[in-house]
């Protein structure tokens, strides 16, 4: 069977790559984790990576102070060399200019903790939690150039429960996350698959 080349991009813990990584242990998953990037060569996420056998690189984007362009160009390259067909962005907390973003439309995916098109950015949970919002969730979008709109794949819901806080929420939502990103990549890499 076919599998999708995909490169999942992490900055930082990597609870969401390491679902993916899971999902795509079952040689039926049309997808297969050929690298594990990440813009910060600190990120907790790249040793959990190399410990699952997982080809890692790391390209730290400070040195490229404000030229993201330049940042992005190498990434792109590394991803061409390795025969990437598919980007996850898994907690990739760059925000990415129209150069990747064009050169990988309809090719990269984003997780994003709320209910697109409610609360993109940052701090989404606290911002549910201070609107009084009855529920709260994940999406799965495809990336386009504006930031957290391209269009949805999947969503999952949680429902806010009185007394929660920040961290009760996001635990909530995060272990629905990590069943929402293995089935819309796979979804995405089985859609690829078939043509
Ligand atoms: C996840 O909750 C993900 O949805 C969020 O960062 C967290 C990363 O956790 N992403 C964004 O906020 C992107 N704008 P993880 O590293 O454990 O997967």
């Amino acid at each position: 069977m076919k599998r999708v080349k995909t490169a999942v991009f992490i900055s930082g813990r990597g609870s969401n790559m390491e679902a993916l990584i899971a999902a795509a242990k079952d040689p039926a998953y049309p997808a297969e984790i050929a690298l594990v990037f990440s813009n910060d060569p600190q990120a907790v996420g790249l040793k959990t990576a190399v410990a699952a056998g997982i080809e890692t690189l790391a390209i730290d984007h400070r040195p490229f102070g404000k030229d993201r362009a330049a940042h992005e160009a190498l990434i792109d390259a590394a991803l061409r060399e390795r025969g990437i067909e598919l980007v996850a962005l898994a907690g990739y907390m760059r925000i990415l200019t129209p150069f990747l973003t064009g050169a990988w439309a309809g090719k990269m995916l984003n997780i994003h903790p709320s209910l697109l098109p409610k609360y993109p950015g940052l701090h989404t949970h606290a911002r549910a939690l201070a609107a009084g919002d009855l529920e709260a969730g994940c999406t799965v979008h495809w990336v386009t150039e504006g930031v957290d709109e391209g269009p949805v794949l999947g969503q999952a819901r949680v429902p806010i429960l009185s007394g929660d806080d920040e961290d009760a929420l996001s635990a909530r939502v995060l272990a629905q996350e990590h069943k929402l990103y293995p089935a819309s990549l796979a979804k995405a890499a089985a859609e690829m698959v078939e043509g």
